[in-house]
């Protein structure tokens, strides 16, 4: 018998269901009424919206629907107190200044503030016309460029804006047998989606846009999906990638934020600096985002290598303005240098925070919150 609840507003656009609900699942859900989830990334086959709002996973979609800040309304969380306190936060509402915003310090807490048991959620409409394109690009600078035309010429309709450089793609096609689908592997291609309402108009503004791109030069290639099979091979391109390089052996996944102007700059860093040490360092992710997935891969681990990575990477990141995780979390790999770009003052602030809600620390502990 179906344990979970699920309830939905739809008038509203809100819907409230339990924590246990695979992402997939929900979407899929919410797909005949014309509803969508504001989320979306390779995992949602198996991940669940709870660990999605506990981590606040981000994905290939916030750049247009925004974080997890900006979907959940409200939660209902167990405390780790004596009692099992459960507490409700939130009503359902758009708008509630009448406390507080309380549930979004439960955001991103990794599991160490309580149990998230069920949320509420804001729903936008299900778009009824996508289009996808790939373009192939010169250079990263080339690569900002339109990704600033994108924004202002796509603007409303823009939902997503994904980078695979070169080194990516040569993995897909070695590890996977995964064809690109531009004929030519260029230094960096990007997967633009856009998502709305009306097919005329959104094509219209989306063939304007990749004309002049490929026009002015700042595309060298570019291919538009002509079906949905076509897109969904595009996607999978982007989204085999993080599983793709794990098949060189071993893998030393990063994922940060930097700004654009310093973006790709550590990519080659860190070729120049591992050179044969390493199979390859790939550079793919949510660059509409500044969010890159910098990947390093080696036949095995190997200790010394790990010590020309660390610190070496995350200073680098923190003396550039970037963070050392963007949307992966710290967890315990990233522990040892969560200081790193962080004023004491805040962290000392968590580690309070952690003291109210978890007094003896049992909820998931050693991890990105140190107890007091
Ligand atoms: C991705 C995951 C690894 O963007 O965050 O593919
Ligand atoms: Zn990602």
């Amino acid at each position: 018998m179906e344990q979970r609840k699920i309830t939905y507003a739809f008038f509203s656009g809100i819907l409230e269901c339990d924590a246990g609900y695979i992402l997939e699942e929900l979407d899929q859900k919410l797909s005949p009424h014309g509803f969508m989830v504001p989320l979306d990334l390779g995992a949602k086959g198996s991940c669940l919206i709870g660990g999605n709002i506990a981590t606040c996973a981000g994905g290939v979609r916030l750049l247009r629907y925004g974080s997890m800040h900006a979907n959940v309304l409200g939660l209902t969380v167990i405390l780790p107190d004596e009692k099992g306190t459960i507490i409700k936060m939130g009503n359902g509402l758009r708008k509630d200044n009448t406390s507080i915003h309380s549930h979004h310090l439960f955001i991103g807490s990794e599991g160490q503030l309580g149990v998230i048991s069920r949320c509420q959620l804001l729903l936008p409409p299900r778009p009824t016309s996508v289009n996808s394109a790939f373009l192939g690009i010169e250079s990263f600078e080339k690569v900002t460029k339109v990704l600033r035309k994108a924004k202002t010429e796509l603007s409303e309709i823009l939902s997503s804006f994904e980078l695979m450089d070169s080194e990516t793609l040569k993995c897909l096609e070695e590890n996977d047998g995964l064809k690109s689908v531009l004929p030519i592997n260029p230094p960096f291609a990007v997967l633009i989606e856009t998502s709305g309402s009306s097919k005329e108009h959104d094509s219209e503004k989306f063939s304007t846009f990749l004309e002049s791109v490929l026009e002015s030069g700042l595309a060298i290639d570019g291919v538009l999906a002509e079906s949905a099979t076509e897109a969904s091979n595009f996607w999978r391109l982007r989204e085999t990638a993080p599983l793709s390089v794990m098949k060189d052996g071993y893998c030393y996944k990063n994922d940060i934020s930097l700004p654009l102007k310093h973006f790709y700059e550590l990519t080659e860093i860190l070729r120049e600096r591992l050179g044969n040490k390493v199979i390859r360092v790939t550079n793919y992710g949510h660059v509409g985002d500044g969010n890159a997935h910098i990947n390093i891969t080696s036949k095995s681990f190997d200790k010394d290598l790990y010590k020309m990575i660390y610190p070496f990477l995350y200073e680098w990141v923190a003396e550039h303005g970037g963070s050392i995780s963007a949307e992966h979390g710290i967890g315990r790999l990233k522990r040892p240098y969560l200081h790193l770009g962080k004023h004491p003052d805040e962290l000392l602030l968590n580690q309070r925070l952690k003291q109210i809600f978890d007094p003896r620390g049992i909820l998931n502990p050693y991890k990105m919150i140190d107890s007091l």
